[in-house]
């Protein structure tokens, strides 16, 4: 069996951490509060946005939720955010996506003030994390290499596959690999012979979208592999973009669905949230 990279107990370390940091501020007389604004009544969203404000209350961060009706329009939501980002008592804003068709989502994240940007969405959070400043990055891949330092996965030197090139997980990643010091390789729908890139990579990340995507054939022996996938099954079991089953006996480490890079994402934004109060 391989060594399992458990999410759920990291992401659980990581909060515990940040409800320390957060306790000391409060007696330094710094409170965290974090604005959470939903468009529509998406189900998947909604789920998504109850665990933020469950973990912000966990940490000790107050939540304000703004549940905003499907016609909202893209000027109504801008001005909510322009308003947030005047307000002092707020320090980290969220706009949860997908927003509805009608709305530019590109315009909202625009809108939302650099220093308060907790998902790390910003084009000014990219552009700093692509020159190496200090800046937001993206909560799932940052999540992904605290799984990897905390479990002790050496990445300097390594031959790190992305595979998914998405604004949010497959670029934001390959630069904070690049950033951790291993050769960095990002395949897409386009790459050609994915299966010979895929055999050549020490930590092979898979943002792919499709389920069980990855089997045996894509993996080295020994090679350690982040699932960043989370699909539903026809018997509405959870899956990833690699098949567990297939793989397990030939990879050293691997993050399970659920379970693995899932949980990191909110943990991340927590710790977000506390970097944005401390500034
Ligand atoms: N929708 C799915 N994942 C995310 C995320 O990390 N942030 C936001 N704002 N919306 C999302």
């Amino acid at each position: 069996m391989p060594q399992l990279i458990d999410g759920k107990k990291i992401s659980a370390k990581i909060k515990d951490e940040l409800k320390e940091t957060v306790q000391k501020l409060k007696d330094d007389g710094v409170s965290i509060c974090l604005a959470v604004i939903q468009v529509g009544d998406d189900p998947a969203s909604s789920i998504y946005v109850n665990n933020k404000k469950k973990a912000c209350a966990y940490v000790g961060i107050e939540s304000l939720a703004y549940e905003l009706p499907e016609e909202t329009t893209q000027r109504e939501l801008v001005d909510l955010v322009e308003k947030l980002n005047t307000d002092d008592r707020v320090n980290g804003i969220l706009v949860q996506l997908p927003l509805p068709g009608h709305i530019d989502a590109d315009a909202v994240i625009r809108a939302i003030s650099p220093d308060k940007d907790v998902d790390g969405f910003h084009p000014e959070s990219v552009g700093r994390l692509c020159i190496g400043e200090e800046g937001f990055v993206s909560c799932t891949p940052a999540g992904i290499i605290q799984l990897l330092k905390r479990s002790g996965i050496e990445i300097a030197g390594k031959e790190c596959l992305v595979i998914g090139r998405s604004n949010i997980v497959g670029k934001p990643m390959s630069i904070l690999l690049l950033r951790e010091n291993g050769t960095v390789t990002v395949a897409h729908s386009r790459t050609k012979n994915l299966k010979e890139v895929a055999r050549r990579a020490d930590i092979l990340v898979a943002a792919i979208g499709k389920p069980k995507f990855i089997t045996s054939d894509y993996i080295k022996d020994g090679a350690v592999v982040i699932d960043v996938g989370m699909h539903r099954n026809a018997e509405n079991k959870l899956c990833g973009d690699v098949d567990f089953e297939n793989v397990k006996d030939k990879v050293s480490a691997i993050t399970p669905v659920p379970g693995g890079v899932g949980p990191m994402t909110i943990a991340m934004l927590m710790y977000n949230c506390v970097r944005a109060a401390m500034k």
